[in-house]
């Protein structure tokens, strides 16, 4: 079975069990949907009439929120269950969302230069290579247009198992290309799931080869010092499970102007 198939199916099963990460927007959320999307002061003031595509976005939070803000909404998502989803709670919130199912790295669907704002909830771990999602990115976002992403984090996905002391094992090798093994501790990780490890080369390099440039970065805090073993937020204290990225497109003119005028071979 395909990385792809594999990853519908367990989504498709999250959606049907109600997981935590398929929650649909709350009524308080949506009193105040640009809040409730960014506490960074990321997003413009208003997104009102802005295209928005949420990327590998299923499950009715993002979408919603930005319909109820006021934009104009594509949901792109692997899974036909997630995306039921958006549709339901768009039509019992009396907005609407465009749903398509494609996947993240093959936007061909859409034409260049369809959007204002590209935001993509962590998902990029369910994909082999980021280049192909960004350039598709690059693609379809116009002018200087805003990406907003959150990865797992390669440390984070490094963790095979917790020993007796306590301490977190780093049983993956950093330059692990191949899907990852199962681990038991699922807290960071979906059952089922096939998922790869990308270094911070492909997650921030990739992203400026693209032609974006990063205005600023995030890492949620997931831990609590009070937490004990086997709690999610005890082994968050020990690394951050996730990143958040805030990127513009380069219009054409600021990518010719920083494009090297002599080719200096890597070493
Ligand atoms: C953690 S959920 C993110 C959505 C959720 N609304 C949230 O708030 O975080 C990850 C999503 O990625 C989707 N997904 C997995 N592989 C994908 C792919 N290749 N292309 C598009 N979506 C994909 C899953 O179906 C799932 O809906």
């Amino acid at each position: 079975m395909s990385h792809l198939d594999a990853n519908e199916k367990v989504w498709n099963r999250l959606a049907k069990e109600n997981s935590q990460f398929a929650k649909v927007a709350t009524d308080e959320e949506c009193a105040q949907p640009l809040l409730a999307l960014d506490r960074r002061g990321w997003l413009p003031g208003s997104v009102k009439g802005m295209d928005v595509l949420c990327l590998a976005s299923g499950g009715g939070w993002q979408s919603i929120l930005y319909a109820v803000a006021g934009a104009n909404v594509t949901v792109v998502d692997i899974s036909p269950e997630m995306l039921k989803r958006d549709v339901q709670q768009a039509s019992e919130r009396n907005v609407h969302v465009k749903a398509v199912q494609a996947s993240m790295d093959d936007l061909s669907q859409f034409e260049t230069s369809s959007f204002d704002i590209v935001h993509h909830p962590v998902s990029s771990c369910y994909i082999p290579k980021l280049k192909p999602v960004y350039e598709e990115v690059a693609r379809v976002l116009r002018g200087s247009g805003l990406y907003i992403s959150q990865h797992k984090q390669p440390t984070s996905l490094q963790i095979t198992e917790r020993d007796q002391r306590n301490r977190y094992i780093l049983g993956v090798s950093y330059y692990h290309n191949d899907p990852l093994p199962a681990v038991q501790d699922t807290a960071y990780r979906e059952e089922g799931s096939v998922e790869y490890l990308h270094r911070w080369e492909e997650l921030v390099g990739e992203l400026c080869r693209s032609g974006f440039v990063i205005e600023d970065f995030s890492e949620p805090r997931r831990g609590d010092p009070k937490a004990k073993p086997g709690d999610f937020r005890h082994r968050g204290m020990f690394t951050a499970p996730y990143v958040r990225i805030k990127a513009r497109r380069k219009t054409l003119v600021e990518q010719e102007s920083s494009a090297p005028s002599i080719w200096i071979p890597e070493s």
